[in-house]
C-alpha cells in the first residue's frame, strides 16, 4: 500500500505527481499548423514514483519522466516515459522511496547507499547523434530518442572523470562542439568543476579541471565565441552538514558572488576572478565577446528563488521583497580589478531562450518568461512555487518589449525555439501550457515575432503533464540520420 503524498506546494493541484506513462496519437489541433514544423520536442519533468521516505521532499527530486511530441506532416503525437535510472529501479523493486533529502545520500535507505542516487529529470539534449537525460548532481543517462526506452549511463566512453554533468550545455553551432562542466565534480560539496567540451560527433575532447572560491549550486555557465564564463553565486554546500544529516544547499547572502572567464583558446589556468555582492540566477541567455569586453545576459536576483533553499539558510524573505531585473554584466578583460558593470535590459524574469543561430555572439532577440500579478494571481506550477503567466520578447539593444500574457486560469512551461526556413521569418516558440481549470496541458505554438498575437495553433493534450523543467527542439532531419 501506497501513502498518500504531502499536502505540501511540491505535491499538490498542478505539482500532484502524475506517474503516467502513455502514448497518445493524433492529438488534436486547433487552428493552423505550420507546415514546415516537423521535428521532435522532448521535455524533462520530475515526477517521483512514490511519496517521499522522510515525509517531506522537494519537487526537484522527482524521478525524471522524459516526454515527446513528435510534429510530423500536420500530426503530433506525444510519448512519455520515465527514465530507468538506479534510483527509480531500486524504488520500483521495493515499491516505496528510498531516497531521503535531496542530494544528500547520508540519509538513504541503507539498501542503497552507495548506489546510483541520480534523477536525470532536468533537460533532455541531443547532441552526437544521442539523446541525454541531464541533471546536474549526476552524469547524463542515455535515452532513444524515438521510443523513449532508457539505454544506459553514458560517460563519453569512460572517458569523462568528472563524477558530474551540467544539466545546462552550450552548443556551438559555428563547430557543432557541445561545451559544459561539471561542479562537485570530485564528489559531494567538492569544490572541484571540471570544463569540458565534446566534438560534434559526441567524442570528448577536452576536459579541464579547477577549483572555484566555495563550492555553489552552478546550474547554469555561458560560452562566446571567445570566452567561456564561469559564475558562482552563494547558494552553498558543506561536506560536514551533508554528513550530518542536513540540506546540501543553502542561501548564504553574506558570501560574495565571482565570475571567472577564460579564453577558449586557452586553459582553465588562465581563468581570471571577478567578485562582487551576493545574487542568484539560474539560467543565462546569451554571452558574447566584443573586443576587451565579455557580455553576459541573464534575470539576475537579490535571493535564491527556492523556499526550501532560503529556509534552508534561515532566510524568510516575503515575496515583495524579492527583487530582480533582466540585465547585462560587461567585463572589462583590458582593466585591473574584479568588479563589473551592470545595465537593466528588461524587467525581471526567467527561462530565457534564443535561436540557435544566434548562441555566442551579438545577437538582437530573446525570449523569456516573467510573473506579472496584473494578468492574474499566483498559480503553483512547478519547483519555485507560482508558475510564470507572461512570455516577453525582448530587443536587446532597444529594451523594446512584447508580451504574449495567459489567461487567469493558465500558466506556461519552458518555451523552445523553433527556426523557420522562410527567409526573414523568426521562427516560432513552443511551449506547454497548464490549464489549472480544467487540469490539463495544451501545446502553443506562436510566432516568435508575433508572439503578442497569441497562438496560431494549439495542440490539446488529454491529460495535465506534470510541470518539467526543460525542453528542446531536434529538427527531423537530424533525427533522421541516427534513428
Ligand atoms: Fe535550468
Amino acid at each position: 500500500m501506497t501513502t498518500p503524498f504531502p499536502e505540501t506546494m511540491d505535491f499538490n493541484g498542478y505539482n500532484a505527481p502524475s506517474r503516467v506513462e502513455c502514448d497518445v496519437f493524433d492529438l488534436v489541433v486547433e487552428g493552423n499548423l505550420p507546415a514546415e514544423i516537423n521535428g521532435s520536442w522532448y521535455q524533462c519533468a520530475p515526477d517521483p514514483q512514490y511519496p517521499p521516505m522522510l515525509g517531506q521532499d522537494t519537487y526537484l527530486s522527482g524521478d525524471g519522466m522524459v516526454r515527446l511530441l513528435r510534429f510530423q506532416d500536420g500530426h503530433v503525437d506525444l510519448k512519455q516515459r520515465y527514465i530507468r535510472t538506479q534510483r527509480f529501479k531500486n524504488e520500483r523493486h521495493a515499491r516505496r522511496s528510498l531516497h531521503g533529502l535531496y542530494r544528500n545520500p547520508y540519509t538513504d535507505d541503507p539498501s542503497v547507499r552507495g548506489q546510483g542516487r541520480g534523477a536525470n529529470n532536468t533537460t533532455p539534449i541531443f547532441h552526437g547523434g544521442r539523446l541525454l537525460a541531464l541533471k546536474e548532481d549526476s552524469r547524463a543517462v542515455e535515452v532513444h530518442p524515438e521510443t523513449l526506452e532508457t539505454i544506459g549511463d553514458w560517460d563519453y566512453r569512460g572517458r569523462l572523470r568528472s563524477e558530474t554533468m551540467t544539466a545546462h550545455t552550450r552548443l556551438d553551432p559555428e563547430t557543432g562542439e557541445l561545451y559544459f562542466f561539471g561542479y562537485e565534480a570530485s564528489g559531494l560539496a567538492s569544490r572541484d568543476v571540471a570544463f569540458c567540451v565534446a566534438d560534434a560527433n559526441g567524442e570528448l575532447t577536452r576536459e579541464e579541471w579547477f577549483q572555484v572560491p566555495y563550492c555553489s549550486m552552478m546550474h547554469d555557465f555561458a560560452v562566446s565565441r571567445e570566452h567561456v564564463i564561469f559564475p558562482v553565486f552563494p547558494t552553498t554546500a558543506d561536506l560536514d552538514r551533508i554528513k550530518k544529516g542536513g540540506p546540501h544547499w543553502i542561501w548564504e547572502p553574506g558570501k560574495d558572488s565571482f565570475v571567472g572567464i577564460m579564453p577558449r583558446a586557452g586553459t582553465v589556468s588562465d581563468m581570471r576572478w571577478f567578485r562582487g555582492p551576493a545574487r542568484s540566477a539560474y539560467h543565462f541567455m546569451n554571452a558574447h565577446t566584443e573586443g576587451n569586453r565579455v557580455h553576459l545576459d541573464f534575470g539576475c536576483g537579490n535571493v535564491n528563488p527556492f523556499p526550501f533553499i532560503r529556509e534552508a539558510g534561515g532566510i524568510q524573505v516575503r515575496p515583495e521583497e524579492m527583487k530582480g531585473n533582466f540585465v547585462r554584466w560587461t567585463f572589462d578583460l583590458s582593466k585591473r580589478g574584479e568588479t563589473w558593470d551592470e545595465q537593466i535590459l528588461g524587467p525581471s524574469g526567467d527561462l530565457p531562450r534564443i535561436a540557435e543561430k544566434d548562441f555566442m555572439k551579438a545577437y538582437q532577440v530573446g525570449y523569456y518568461q516573467a510573473f506579472d500579478p496584473e494578468v492574474g494571481p499566483p498559480l503553483i506550477a512547478g519547483p519555485v512555487g507560482a508558475g510564470f503567466n507572461t512570455i516577453l520578447r525582448l530587443k536587446v539593444a532597444s529594451g523594446e518589449l512584447k508580451r504574449l500574457p495567459m489567461d487567469q486560469r493558465s500558466t506556461a512551461q519552458e518555451h523552445a525555439h523553433i527556426p523557420s526556413r522562410v527567409p526573414g521569418h523568426e521562427g516560432y516558440l513552443l511551449f506547454l501550457v497548464d490549464r489549472h481549470d480544467e487540469f490539463l496541458s495544451e501545446a502553443f505554438i506562436v510566432e516568435a515575432e508575433h508572439l503578442d498575437r497569441g497562438p496560431i495553433a494549439r495542440v490539446k493534450i488529454p491529460l495535465r503533464l506534470r510541470v518539467g523543467v526543460h525542453g528542446n527542439w531536434v529538427p527531423a532531419a537530424a533525427l533522421r540520420q541516427v534513428v
